[in-house]
């Protein structure tokens, strides 16, 4: 049970505040929900990320590690706090230098690097690491920000390139400033006008599993702040979405049959704090938990997950040109086989956003990559015409793919359709580790031939490609792979093949070259 609320006073850009808050709320909760300041980002809720990083008594600090009962007296700065009427130095050399990619981990990193700024204004290259060490950024490779912290006292200027030298000129970013002032909107950032309900899903424990669903009548009427629980059932047009059109294999909640730890069984939707403290176990679920099938046993199990794919076989992929039989005989080859394992995207910025009806259409603002596809999937899932569908996409705090699946859409909208209420869902970190697609694992074998010139003759390739219990993006990946197989050579025979196999681990999907890295 939450602690009652209590008042603590503490002093927060310069300005005295007072919160009447319980003691043990997280100050990075406080500062954005309470206090409207988004500026500060959560990216784990666990002090590994860092994106929340504030100032506490003029020291870096973890804001979602920091409970706002310790802070009475307290001096907090937030990014908000750094801009005086225009960017600071900082501020300037991270526009300068590019140093502000997607934005998210950006405030994180101006905070850390504030505070080594103030006790030291000529750091050395080592110390802005180590300043610097506690905040997480996946898009920069962290280059450009260490040469901005460097470059803060040149507080040079970066005038438009003259007319004929524009080619290679580095130019600020137009959607610069907002990304290093705090002020752009990300999916958790965004928020509807009017109240709104909050929707948790619930996710399967077991990598496969067959699943009932009891009265939740029982569990309604003991917690008045729970509204509505979504099943299956519940889902007005089409309960099946993916990328292809001959292709949609995933259920926006599973109807009887999970089929990857994460797969999603049902929504709670009701007020933020009583959804998030219904325990899943509490919960009607009948579980039947079956023998997975993973990338070993895929192409022997004795079931296919999906009906459409037998021998669990997505699609193959092909390129073929030459004799590689004659090719590999003639010369020298060497043969290489290698594996690799699931890789999570690991953006900074776990998926949310909202969705509101606006009479009979319905109106969706979230993070994504793809918001047209958005709008065709939204419309089949909800039976709607693609006109009664406006996807509103946020800033996206990293995607590298993994925002071109849908994620929190499908049931935000469902819900805001169904209660005509506004329906925000923002996944925690291990939700969207869970529930999103990730890179697919690979066991290659390639075979190459090679003349006296070192110039390749023959290639003969095969990929298997785990794609998980879903299709994603998984045609694409074994369709490009054998396409590049040989990479940029002109090589005279190739025999390249690949093959997708489902089985019972996350979907895989796109991740920076659809499988061609
Ligand atoms: S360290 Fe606080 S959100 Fe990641
Ligand atoms: S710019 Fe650092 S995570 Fe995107």
């Amino acid at each position: 049970m939450r602690s009652p609320a209590e008042p603590v006073a503490f002093t927060l850009n310069g300005q005295a505040v007072e919160v009447r808050v319980p003691p043990s709320r997280r100050l990075s909760d406080v500062l954005r929900d309470d206090l409207g300041l988004t500026g500060t980002k959560i990216g784990c809720n666990a002090g590994d990320c860092g994106a929340c990083t504030v100032l506490l008594d003029r020291r870096q600090a973890c804001a979602c590690l920091v409970p706002v009962g310790r802070l009475a007296g307290a001096s907090i700065t937030t990014v908000e706090g750094l801009a005086r009427g225009g960017l600071d130095a900082l501020q300037r050399a991270f526009l300068r230098h590019g140093a502000a990619q997607c934005g998210i981990c950006t405030p994180g990193m101006l905070m850390a690097a504030t505070d080594l700024l103030a006790r030291n204004a000529t750091p050395t290259e080592a110390q802005v690491h180590d300043a610097l060490g506690g905040v997480l950024c996946r898009c920069t490779g962290y280059r450009k920000i260490i040469e901005a912290v460097l470059d803060v006292g040149s507080n040079a200027s970066s005038p438009a390139p003259e007319a004929g030298a524009a080619v290679g000129a580095r130019l600020p970013k137009v959607d610069g400033a907002a990304k290093l002032d705090g002020s752009e909107r990300f999916g958790a950032d965004a928020l509807p006008d009017e109240a709104w309900l909050t929707l948790r899903v619930v996710r399967s424990p077991h990598p496969h599993a067959r699943f009932t669903l009891g009265d939740f009548g029982p569990i309604l009427a003991a917690h008045p702040g729970l509204v509505r629980v979504l099943t299956a059932a519940d889902i007005p047009g089409r309960n099946l979405y993916g990328i292809y059109p001959t292709g949609k294999d995933q259920p926006v909640l599973a109807d009887g049959l999970a089929r990857h730890r994460g797969d999603p069984v049902c929504a709670l939707v009701g007020d933020a704090e009583t959804v998030a403290a219904l325990r899943d176990d509490a919960l009607p679920i009948t579980w039947e938990v079956l023998t997975p099938v993973t990338f070993d046993t895929a192409a022997t199990a004795p079931d296919d997950l999906h009906a459409h794919a037998p021998g669990n076989v997505l699609c193959r992929g092909r390129v073929v040109r030459g004799d590689v039989d004659a090719g590999l005989r003639a010369a020298a080859h060497a043969v290489i086989t290698t594996e690799t394992a699931f890789v999570e995207h690991a953006y900074i910025e776990p998926e949310a956003g909202y969705a509101r009806r606006v009479g009979d259409r319905i109106e969706v603002v979230a993070c994504t990559q793809t918001p047209y596809m958005d709008r065709d999937e939204l419309a089949l899932i909800l039976g709607l015409h693609q006109d009664q569908v406006r996807v509103v996409p946020t800033a996206v705090g990293g995607g590298f793919g993994g925002k071109l699946d849908l994620s929190v859409q499908p049931l935000a909208c469902v819900a805001a359709w169904l209660l005509r209420r506004p329906v925000r869902l923002v996944y925690t970190r291990p939700e969207s580790m869970a529930a999103t697609t990730k890179r697919h694992p690979a066991r290659i074998r390639a075979e190459a031939a090679a003349d006296t010139q070192g110039r390749l003759t023959a290639l003969r390739f095969h990929g298997d490609f785990n794609t998980g219990a879903y299709a994603s993006w998984g045609p694409t990946v074994a369709n490009r792979v054998p396409v590049h197989a040989s990479g940029p050579y002109c090589v005279p025979a190739v025999h390249a093949t690949t093959t997708a196999l489902h089985t019972n681990d996350p979907p895989a999907g796109a991740f920076r070259g659809f499988g061609v890295p």
